[in-house]
């Protein structure tokens, strides 16, 4: 396994009454989080991120899909200060990230991220209740009975409910990432106000149907290269490249 890992986040703060994850409910806010421009990356000469611009506001929920070494993965790295971008520039909370930045330097702007990745590291020995509620449990002293609640509230929401009780050896891929969005979901910051902040994440997914529940906007990359981004309702019903169309094609035919 890789260094990908959930990131926790002080940008992280769900809404936990709204029965959605959508725009509507939170209301995407203008503040620009994460801004990346023109970003390449090379791994050799083997070049990965193609002169990459990608943008997320506060309290986005964002998708990105893509054929396997697209570089997806490549590109929440480089975002997160894990892997250093070749060129272009990159900005967290208006914060260059300087790629010749140390782990030190980089770690107060990694923690504004909530990142959730396609491996993330989900504690083995314990249920997904327990995993969710872990943290609002000893670091933010909640309540038992409380934090329980809260948990059952955040699996409903990423729609497992019924695997509360089961540990993480016994899910699938997807299955283990809604758990661990939930998880980052949990993990409110202290002194705001929860009515009134989501939480921003960019979740890189094989799932097209999560990433059309989940996601405020869906970013579709091929070969390196932002291919088109939108919607999600329109990217999956009337995408406008070939590329988009042929990859939908593929996996939603693939499925059971
Ligand atoms: N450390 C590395 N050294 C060399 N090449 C790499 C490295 N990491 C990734 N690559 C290459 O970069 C490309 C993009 O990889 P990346 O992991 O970003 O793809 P991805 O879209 O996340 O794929 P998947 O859906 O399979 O996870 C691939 O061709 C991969 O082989
Ligand atoms: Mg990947």
């Amino acid at each position: 396994m890789d260094s990908e890992q959930t990131v926790p986040g002080d940008a992280l703060t769900p809404i936990i009454n709204s029965g959605s994850l959508s725009q509507a409910a939170y209301g995407v806010d203008d503040e620009v989080i994460i801004s990346a421009i023109k970003v390449n990356k090379y791994f050799g000469d083997k070049h990965v991120l193609k002169d990459v611009d990608f943008e997320v506001r506060k309290r986005e929920v964002v998708a990105l899909i893509g054929p396997s070494g697209s570089g997806k993965s490549t590109l929440i790295r480089c975002l997160n200060g894990l892997e250093k971008h070749t060129s272009g520039e990159i900005y967290i909370h208006g914060q260059r990230l300087d790629p010749r930045f140390s782990v030190k330097q980089l770690s107060p702007i990694r923690r504004e991220l909530g990142m959730v990745f396609q491996n993330f590291n989900l504690f083995p020995h314990m249920t997904v209740l327990q995993n969710v509620i872990e943290a609002p449990l000893l670091v933010r002293k909640m309540p038992k009975d409380q934090a329980v609640a809260l948990g059952e509230k955040l699996l409903a929401k990423v729609g497992l409910e019924e695997k509360r009780d089961v540990y993480p050896n016994k899910l699938s891929g997807g299955q283990k990432q809604r758990v661990a969005i939930a998880r980052a979901l949990a993990m409110q910051p202290r002194a705001r106000d929860l009515a009134y902040e989501g939480s921003t994440m960019v979740v890189v997914t094989h799932e097209m149907q999560f990433a059309r529940d989940v996601s405020d906007r869906v970013v579709f990359i091929s070969d390196g290269v932002i291919v088109e981004q939108g919607d999600p309702e329109e990217i999956f019903k009337q995408p406008r490249h070939e590329r988009t169309k042929l990859f939908l094609e593929r996996v939603l035919s693939t499925l059971p």
